[in-house]
């Protein structure tokens, strides 16, 4: 840490009070959750301002959030990285015990990170230097539409602010001179955007070189070397000529200037520092890589499997380095937020030390009727925000009574305790059957106009699939 006083571009400064208010434009509830990544969240700003003797020794308070499905879990880890602009990834603890993975590769959920990281960083360069690339992008449609003629003058043709017409003489001017001429006014025409559909060919990086995949020998990837990236920069990099429209063609000039515009080296480095300082790992489904500990008699594959990966995984969450192709990355300061319904399992049954690396364990809500009604309106992203913003793409207003909100609500409760609990996800399939039916005939039979939802309509969209508990099993 350099300079520690630096204000960091992406450190983002908010106090918990406020993170709290942020998550609730998106989440409903789960008041205790929220506190604690608050306070996580915080205390990564407080580490990054505080005395530089004791910064390093300060540790992330790791969380356990421990709920039913579908209250929020994700959500929540998701919307808090958002705000914190932090790299951000999200892995399924059990997906390492797979056949195939075991023993391996728990560290490559910190390699993505970093990848993650890195583009990140990358966009935002790029997004900087957009208006230079623009600039830039501008010349080459030119130099395509009217290419520049080979200067044999010493005398440079006339500069962007080129004589006035009537010092024009097209007679006497020179070649230059009326290749400049030209070209001006067809970057008048470009900027005027009459030439968009005008087709222009360019060179296009060759499909098929990015798209083949390279098999290492196992472990190479671990020790940051990758094959694809050496043979990759070794063959010359191939190119075709292809032909597209203008308004085409200057999207994907731009990504090709923005990219050479940017400092890579640079961005690798930033990247680095907020995957080290800022990052955020959230392991789901921790329970079930919880127990094997072979006291209840259940010794053998799966459990061996299980504490294996709890046992790859202690070394990333207590503090380590783990090298990617971009370099070393410390996992010190990683911020872990772990997830599980913990059903069967308890979080006492995951290994002692990786316990204590997550001493923060917080219970989510199970989500009340009135939660549901209140998830289906309030959040910024609220589902019923959603199909009204696609429906009105079609030019048709669509508005839901209060009684039909409420009883799409009460209708989620019911399937959940009846059938099956599966949190807010209720909402979307009973929502997406109510409406099936609209998406469908609209635009072809419902053109234009305003369109109400009210708790009747609802009802005979649902109609018999409520009450028959088969019929609801397959399509609520
Ligand atoms: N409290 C809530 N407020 C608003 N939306 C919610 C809430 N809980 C869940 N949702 C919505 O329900 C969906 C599922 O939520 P999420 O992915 O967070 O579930 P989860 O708790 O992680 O479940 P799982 O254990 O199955 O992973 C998301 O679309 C989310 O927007
Ligand atoms: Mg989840």
């Amino acid at each position: 840490m350099s300079n520690p006083n630096k204000e960091k571009e992406f450190e983002v400064n908010l106090t918990p009070r406020q993170i709290v208010d942020e998550l609730d434009t998106y989440i409903i509830g789960q008041k205790e959750a929220k506190k604690s990544v608050s306070i996580a969240l915080r205390n990564r700003w407080r580490r990054l301002n505080s005395d530089a003797a004791i910064r390093d020794e300060i540790l992330p308070n790791n969380i356990i959030l421990i709920g039913p499905t579908g209250v929020g879990k994700t959500e929540i880890a998701r919307r808090l990285a958002k705000l914190a602009k932090a790299p951000f990834i999200k892995v399924e603890a059990s997906k390492f015990t797979e056949v195939g993975y075991v023993g391996r590769d728990v560290e490559s959920m910190i390699r993505d990170l970093t990848e993650i990281a890195v583009s990140m960083v990358k966009a935002e360069m790029q997004e900087r230097v957009k208006p230079k690339a623009e600039e830039q992008v501008e010349e080459r449609i030119l130099d395509l539409l009217i290419p520049p003629v080979k200067k044999k003058s010493k005398k440079s043709p006339s500069q962007p602010g080129f004589q006035a017409d009537e010092d024009f003489d097209p007679e006497n001017a020179s070649t230059e001179e009326l290749n400049e001429r030209t070209r001006e006014k067809f970057r008048q025409k470009l900027r005027n955007g009459e030439l968009e559909d005008r087709k222009v060919e360019i060179d296009v990086q060759a499909s098929g070189t990015k798209s083949m995949q390279i098999f290492g020998p196992a472990g190479m990837e671990e020790m940051g070397i990758n094959l694809q990236d050496m043979l990759g920069n070794l063959s010359p990099k191939k190119t075709k000529k292809r032909e597209m429209k203008i308004s085409e063609a200057r999207e994907y000039l731009l990504a090709e200037e923005a990219e050479k515009l940017i400092d890579h080296e640079a961005a690798v480095a930033e990247a680095i520092e907020r995957v080290q300082s800022s990052g955020i790992v959230f392991i789901d489904e921790i329970d079930k890589v919880a127990g094997g500990t072979g006291k209840q008699g259940q010794s053998g594959g799966p459990d061996v499997s299980r504490q294996g990966v709890q046992r790859d995984m202690l070394p990333i969450v207590e503090g380590s380095n783990v090298s990617t192709k971009h370099g070393m990355i410390k996992t010190d300061h990683i911020l872990f937020i772990a997830s599980g319904a913990f059903h069967t399992a308890k979080p006492s049954d995951l290994i002692p030390e990786l316990q204590g690396r997550f001493p923060i364990r917080v219970e989510m809500d199970s989500l009340t009727e009135e939660d549901f009604y209140n998830i289906l309106t309030r959040p910024r992203n609220a589902l019923t925000k959603q199909y009204q913003a696609m429906i009105k793409s079609e030019g048709i207003d669509m508005e839901f009574t209060d009684d039909a909100l409420k009883e799409i609500a009460r209708v989620a409760a019911e399937i959940n305790s009846s059938v099956e609990n599966i949190g807010a996800r209720r909402l979307h399939t009973i929502l997406s059957t109510v409406l099936e039916e609209l998406l469908y005939t609209i635009p072809d039979d419902i053109k234009e106009g305003n369109l109400t939802i009210d708790k009747e309509y609802v009802n005979k969209r649902l109609d018999g699939l409520i009450t028959n508990r088969d019929l609801s099993q397959y399509i609520l």
